[in-house]
This record gives structure tokens, C-alpha cells and sequence, in this order.
């Protein structure tokens, strides 16, 4: 039978072992076999436990605490190795990782479809002197219907298509909800060529082309005598450095609330008129919300959906691609 001293020392070089074996642990499996060793049924730690009651009276106390500080700091040392295991991710490769092995390329990541297309429309509208601004997609109803001359009877305010929160606000259902906060952001100072892009959100139901969550492009554009000649030179210069010199434009007379005269503007592609944006002369009701008098001023607008075109280019053949994130599809662009 040893004596308490030397059973206090056999623990501690017992806890020493645990916690270098713990520490060489390469899997999980690797570290419950540890476990069991020093803590199982039979552990060498629950061993000594078992030991206490053959140790004298008085030196029991002193005994149990060394022998109970040894337990704690194993099962410590166990949830730690645990939680770095998990968070490695690398480590269930059996022995450990041979570091001789050429390395893997890590994945180099790429800018999503409707990014890229996005990037292309912004760049081609920067350099004819638009500017660029984010604005809230969290929206007040006010700049994303009031203000733009939508009336409460009008269907696209119908709840059915839009996310209304309880205080009068909506995910923005349309990027042309920014007009009023810009012209007001630039002091309704014309001239203003401005433009945003970005998130929409609508209650649709999912299919092939359509998502409850969109993106579009929407820009304005506000000065002295401003026509509509000045909006189709403006989307032909912009679709023709998008598309190719070759593209036809269609001009479709059509109806948004925010502005008039309205059109719906179609591309010829590949034989077919696709629909691409809407666009017109900005309502005086618009341009006043914006602090802008329109006896002196006019302007012409246009919004564009940033997904079709995408799908378009890249020939993708359904919206949900654009918003699943699966890197498998990603990786093509
Ligand atoms: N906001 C419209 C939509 O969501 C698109 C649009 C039409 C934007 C005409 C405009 C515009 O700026 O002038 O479908």
C-alpha cells in the first residue's frame, strides 16, 4: 500500500499524462480514448478517487482535493480540445495532417452574377457624370409610395406585394423609392445625375423568374429644358456600351405613378423583344416633393431590374440560381 505522499505525487504526474495526451489528441475519437483512459470507469484518475477511502482520517481532505483538482483540470482540458477539434474542421484526417503534402489552391472567390452586372451599368453611368449614393432598403412608405405619387388604391401598394412592417415603413419595393431623398440629399439643387442600385423586396411567389427578393437600378436625372430626347440618348448610350452597337430599342408607351410621359423599354435579342426597364419624364408632383420647383426644372428617370440582365449575359436560366449561394453554381462567372 503506497503512502499518501507518494499517491499524491502519483496524481499529479497521473494529471501531467492526461493533459499531454490530451493535447496530442487528433480527432475526436482520439479524444474520448483519452477520456476513458483517465476518467473512465476504470480511469487512472477515477482509480485514485477509489484510493480515498483507505487514505488515514485526517489526511483525507487534503488527499481528495488533490485528487479532485487533477479531475477537474482533465475535464477542462477535454472541453477545450473539443472545441478547438470542432472549430479545425481539419483534424479528422487520421494522423494528423502531413504538412510535406502539396497544398491545397484555396478557393478564390469571384463577384456574384448580378454584382458584376451592376458594376458594368454603374461604371458606363459614372462616366456620363451620374453619381453614385446607397439609400435605405428599410424603407418609409412616404419615398417609397407617398412621394412618388402613388396613391393607397394603387395595386402596388396592395400588402399582398409588399412587406409592410406595423410603423409605416416597407423593405423598399422599387430602388426608384430614393428619388426624393436625393434630390433632398443634394439640397434640391439641379442639375442632379444620380443613381442607386440595389436589394427590392416583393411578395412574390418563387418560380423560374421570380423571387421576393430583387435587384434594381434606378437613376435620375434633373436640369434646364431636359426631354425626352435627352432620356433615349441617355439609354441608348447606356445599353449600347451594355449590348453591343447593333441592339434595337423598342419604346413602349406604358404607366408609372412617378412619372409622365411613361415608357417600357424593350432590347431585341437573339430575335425577341425582351423588356428591360421602365423610364420617363419625372411627374412636377415628384420633382416638388423633392424641393424642386418644375416650372424651372424637369427630369427624366429609369429603372432597371439587374437580375434579367444578369440572367441574360450569363445565360442563367432561373432567378433562383442568383440567390441560392451555392458555390458550385458561383464558381462558373
Ligand atoms: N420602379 C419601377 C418598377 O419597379 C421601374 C421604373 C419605372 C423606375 C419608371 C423608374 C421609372 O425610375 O422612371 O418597376
Amino acid at each position: 500500500m503506497s503512502t499518501t505522499a507518494e499517491l499524491t505525487q502519483q496524481i499529479a504526474a497521473a494529471g501531467e499524462e492526461a493533459a499531454s495526451a490530451i493535447a496530442g489528441a487528433e480527432s475526436m475519437e482520439q479524444l474520448e480514448q483519452v477520456r476513458i483512459r483517465f476518467l473512465g470507469k476504470e480511469g487512472v484518475i477515477t482509480k485514485f478517487m477509489k484510493q480515498l477511502g483507505a487514505v488515514p482520517k485526517e489526511e483525507k481532505p487534503a488527499f481528495g482535493a488533490v485528487v479532485n483538482a487533477a479531475k477537474k483540470s482533465t475535464e477542462a482540458a477535454i472541453e477545450e480540445k473539443k472545441a478547438a477539434l470542432a472549430a479545425s474542421g481539419k483534424v479528422q484526417v487520421a494522423g494528423g495532417i502531413d504538412v510535406t503534402m502539396p497544398g491545397i489552391r484555396n478557393g478564390v472567390g469571384r463577384r456574384h452574377p448580378i454584382q458584376q452586372a451592376l458594376e458594368q451599368v454603374k461604371s458606363i453611368l459614372i462616366g456620363m457624370g451620374f453619381r453614385y449614393d446607397d439609400y435605405p432598403e428599410y424603407e418609409e412608405e412616404y419615398y417609397n409610395f407617398d412621394s412618388l405619387n402613388t396613391p393607397d388604391w394603387h395595386p402596388s401598394r396592395d400588402s399582398h406585394d409588399s412587406f409592410y412592417t406595423k410603423d409605416g415603413h416597407v423593405l423598399r419595393t422599387h430602388t426608384t423609392a430614393f428619388q426624393i431623398r436625393c434630390m433632398k440629399m443634394l439640397g434640391s439643387k439641379p442639375p442632379i445625375r444620380a443613381m442607386t442600385a440595389g436589394r427590392c423586396y416583393r411578395r412574390d411567389e418563387i418560380d423560374a423568374t421570380h423571387y421576393p427578393i430583387f435587384n434594381q437600378i434606378d437613376v435620375i436625372c434633373i436640369d434646364r429644358n431636359v426631354s425626352f430626347a435627352d432620356l433615349k440618348s441617355t439609354l441608348y448610350s447606356l445599353l449600347t456600351a451594355l449590348l453591343g452597337d447593333d441592339i434595337k430599342l423598342r419604346f413602349r408607351p406604358s404607366y408609372f405613378p412617378f412619372t409622365t410621359p411613361s415608357a417600357e423599354v424593350d432590347v431585341l435579342w437573339r430575335g425577341r423583344w425582351m423588356e428591360l426597364l421602365g423610364a420617363g419624364m419625372m411627374r412636377p408632383e415628384v420633382l416638388r416633393n423633392g424641393g424642386i420647383d418644375p416650372d424651372e426644372y424637369q427630369g427624366f428617370a429609369f429603372g432597371m431590374g439587374l437580375d434579367r440582365l444578369a440572367m441574360r449575359r450569363f445565360a442563367i436560366d432561373d432567378i433562383r440560381h442568383l440567390y441560392e449561394n451555392e458555390e458550385q453554381f458561383l464558381s462558373q462567372f
